[in-house]
């Protein structure tokens, strides 16, 4: 069996209320340590909860789907690396951006470069490389492949579309033909959820319909979203019957607000082409913001 845990729109603490001559006479670890205690005061722990329960639970991986800083400063880029890094090994976690992650001009090369561990393919150069487009990339694990699609986009003010274009649309459908072929289950992890209707129109993703042909002519068996902060499941058509498409609340939500509290979806994945076997179990916060338990349970 397969265990994969999925966090998402992890939005890593507020920007610290410092001048830039104050931060850059900091060493980046003290920098980090001050900005967790400060993550701590405002959101209770509630990132630190949700990891140690994953921590716990021995998932054989991680998958993150975007946001995970804010305004996408080489600050909070800088603070993510360090988090991202005490998580765990980068083989083992899984990345995809979020539009926060490509929030101006220039961020997206920024975060793509810094996280780039976290989202080299199992062919992708050993390096970032500028003219190389990190997305789509694959990921074999065990039965497994992960396929990460990037949405980002630098937007205009307020605005928090994504954009799934033709050429990543092409590369998608191959590595999940290959990856059909090769009797894997196929879990493709995307920022934008590629429903319909499930944001409203200045959140939305460009080219829903065109990923919903990528899933129907490639084969997928999951499909993994945040971006909405909230905990759903849709469907997609795919060719041997309809594919799952999850959502799960923000890892740093804490009670209290218009959203869920924090969550993540643990799957479990057994059996094998033809016959496989996908369960759900989503922990959340619970109502105090001291622990996570066990909410829901799904047998797809
Ligand atoms: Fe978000
Ligand atoms: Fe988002």
């Amino acid at each position: 069996m397969f265990k994969l845990a999925h966090i998402s729109d992890v939005h890593l603490g507020p920007l610290p209320d410092l001048t830039f001559r104050e931060l850059a006479s900091k060493r980046i670890t003290g920098f980090v340590n001050w900005h967790r205690n400060r993550i701590r005061h405002l959101f209770p722990g509630t990132l630190d909860c949700l990891m140690k329960d994953i921590e716990k639970r021995k998932p054989d991986h991680l998958a993150i789907t975007g946001d995970l800083v804010n305004l996408a400063s080489s600050l909070e880029i800088e603070a993510v690396t360090a988090w991202l890094m005490a998580a765990g090994d980068p083989k083992d976690i899984s990345i995809v951006p979020g539009n926060h992650d490509a929030y101006v001009p220039g961020a997206y090369e920024k975060t793509s470069r810094a996280w780039y561990p976290f989202m080299r393919g199992d062919d992708s150069p050993a390096g970032w490389l500028k003219d190389h487009g990190c997305f789509p990339y694959m990921r074999v694990r065990g039965p497994v492949a992960l396929i990460g699609c990037s949405t980002a986009v630098a937007t205009p003010p307020f605005a928090a579309s994504g954009y799934f274009g033709p050429r990543q649309a092409r590369a998608t459908v191959n590595l999940l033909r290959a990856a059909g072929e090769a009797g894997l289950f196929r879990i493709v992890m995307i920022h934008h959820p590629p429903i319909r209707g499930a944001t409203s129109m200045h959140k939305r993703m460009i080219g829903i319909r065109r990923f919903a042909a990528t899933v129907s002519s490639g084969g997928a068996e999951l499909v993994l979203h945040g971006h909405t902060h909230l905990n759903t499941v849709y469907w997609l058509k795919g060719h041997a019957g309809p594919v799952p498409v999850v959502g799960i609340a923000s890892a740093s939500q804490g009670p209290g607000g218009s959203k869920p509290v924090a969550a993540y979806n643990l799957f479990s994945v057994d059996g094998g082409p033809g016959d496989w076997r996908l369960t759900r179990e989503r922990f959340a916060l619970t109502a105090d913001a001291t622990d996570v338990t066990l909410a829901e349970t799904t047998h797809f």
